[in-house]
């Protein structure tokens, strides 16, 4: 068994098994904030990821993406039902993102739940050498800190959560809040968007284990656990490089020509997740066509909605409604090859996105809650012209960094309605100077940044945070159809 001094151990591995229509195995890159940002700082470490491939049965072989070791685990479809729809996305997402759609609480999982959770510490205490740093990632493995501080008490273990970590109020409903928050405080350092989640923690501590907290750390039966916020970002130089490649500046000209040459497109690029206030927009973009504020001739809306968890029903019925909506204001306002709404339900490539992000001239993100939304940092990196208005949800934990942003509350839908034709009239000299800003913030603050401030403060002496590259390596996993990625059994 080949073994690491860094270990990260996430639900997702960065590359995801899906099967393409004909039944063929294809490997894409995994969906969602956490696996993008991971990726681009791991592929040229050498550190071993622990997670599962997205599959159900056996765990499939998987060979080295550069320097960087893949560990899958297996999840049986019980598990998957259990474990990851379940208690994670039924009850964990929807109550820490403010419980915008009502948690399930449902006693069968939580068993599940907790196996799944040794299964991740057993595969990580495997793989981690004496001494290892271990760098948990998310609400899905709560509970694998403390799993593995019991099995390898020498290692050193971190515990980041890419999701908003809730008040005290919400997270009191949680029947088994006990146990969860044992669970994470069996980190070294446990790291947050935000410093309000942290507090949250230190909060719940005090309240439900009698601990002793600062701002910074969590004093319980004699140990002390660091918290701390870290907000995590994106690979700039990635998005730099890929939209000021020919290819897809190009290809960001021919989309705005399939479009008509409007004089204005306005893009939401989601995973279909109802925390991302899809809905929101979609109302207030169909009342300023009612109001004739908008134009279908002159303003197109893109809204690029990749699937995401689809086994699970509250996803199934946003996709519905969201389908129904888009197809009402189609139909209401759309005319003849012109559609008011042009709704892509796919996955698509980073460079593919990169040219989508420079065609927008308003980029529309409205979550009702988001623990950051690497999206927006997208956008703003995306755009090297300085050109383009970014609406932004105060929501969203991005919206604390890029605040020269037209900031909204989407909940307000006369306020994004407002904000929305705002940003359409704003003068090009305002977008560039408010785009500059945030561009020079994001070019500090990258996804190496991240992981250098989070590993440094975790091990204090830098070491760990040594073996992060130089810089990241500008390229993407590419995209294997019909085809495993080798060293995957035939
Ligand atoms: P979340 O983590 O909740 O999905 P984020 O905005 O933080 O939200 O991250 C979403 C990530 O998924 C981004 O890196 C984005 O580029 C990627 N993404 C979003 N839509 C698509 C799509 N249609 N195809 C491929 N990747 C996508
Ligand atoms: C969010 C979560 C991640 C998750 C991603 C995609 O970013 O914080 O942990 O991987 O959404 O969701 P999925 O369920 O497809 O992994």
């Amino acid at each position: 068994m080949r073994q690491s001094s860094l270990v990260v151990v996430a639900n997702r591995l960065p590359l995801d098994d899906n099967a393409a229509p004909d039944g063929a195995c294809e490997w894409r890159r995994s969906p969602g904030g956490l696996a993008s940002a991971l990726h681009a700082i791991l592929q040229p470490t050498p550190a071993t990821w622990v997670g599962w491939a997205g599959g159900v049965g056996p765990a499939p072989a998987m060979s080295d993406i550069g320097s960087l070791r893949l560990r899958p685990v297996s999840l049986t479809e019980d598990e998957l039902r259990g474990y990851y729809e379940g208690f994670a996305n039924s009850t964990l997402w929807p109550l820490y993102h403010d419980a915008v759609q009502q948690p399930v609480f449902n006693r069968d999982w939580w068993e599940t739940y907790r196996m799944v959770n040794q299964r991740f510490a057993d595969a990580a205490a495997e793989v981690a050498e004496e001494g290892a740093a271990v760098w948990v990632q998310d609400y899905h493995l709560s509970l694998v800190p403390e799993m593995l501080r019991d099995l390898r008490p020498d290692l050193l273990i971190g515990f980041f959560v890419h999701v908003p970590f809730p008040p005290p109020e919400l997270f009191m409903q949680l029947p088994r809040r006990v146990e969860l928050l044992r669970g994470m405080l069996g980190a070294d350092l446990v790291g947050f968007q935000r410093e309000q989640a942290a507090h949250n923690i230190a909060q719940l501590a005090r309240k439900l284990l009698g601990a002793v907290v600062t701002d910074d750390a969590i004093t319980v039966e004699g140990r002390t656990v660091r918290t701390g916020a870290f907000p995590v970002s994106i690979d700039v130089a990635e998005m730099r490089a890929l939209a000021s490649r020919p290819d897809v500046v190009g290809q960001a000209k021919q989309l705005r020509h399939d479009l008509g040459q409007p004089k204005r497109v306005l893009l939401s690029v989601d995973r279909l997740d109802y925390t991302k206030g899809i809905e929101h927009r979609l109302t207030a973009y169909s009342e300023l066509l009612r109001d004739g504020y908008v134009k279908v001739r002159d303003t197109v809306m893109v809204q690029v909605a990749v699937p995401s968890r689809e086994r699970v029903e509250s996803y199934r019925d946003l996709r519905d409604r969201i389908e129904g909506e888009v197809g009402r204001i189609n139909g209401e306002y759309g005319r003849v090859g012109e559609p008011a709404i042009h709704y892509l339900n796919q996955p698509f490539d980073r460079s593919q996105l990169a040219a989508l992000y420079q065609t927008a001239d308003v980029m529309v993100v409205t979550p009702l809650r988001d623990g950051m939304n690497l999206v927006a940092k997208e956008f703003v990196a995306a755009r090297e012209d300085g050109a383009g208005a970014l609406v932004l949800s105060e929501f969203a934990g991005s919206a604390a960094e890029l605040e020269q942003a037209f900031l909204v509350n989407p909940h307000d839908v006369d306020g994004l309605k407002e904000t929305l034709l705002r940003a359409m009239e704003a003068e090009p000299a305002d977008l560039e100077a408010r785009m500059t800003a945030m561009r020079r913030h994001l070019t500090r603050h990258d996804i190496l940044a991240w992981a250098r401030a989070y590993l440094t403060a975790l091990d204090h002496t830098g070491r760990l945070a040594e073996q992060l590259p130089a810089d990241t390596p500008r390229r993407r996993v590419p995209r294997q159809r019909s085809a495993p990625p080798p060293g995957k059994d035939q």
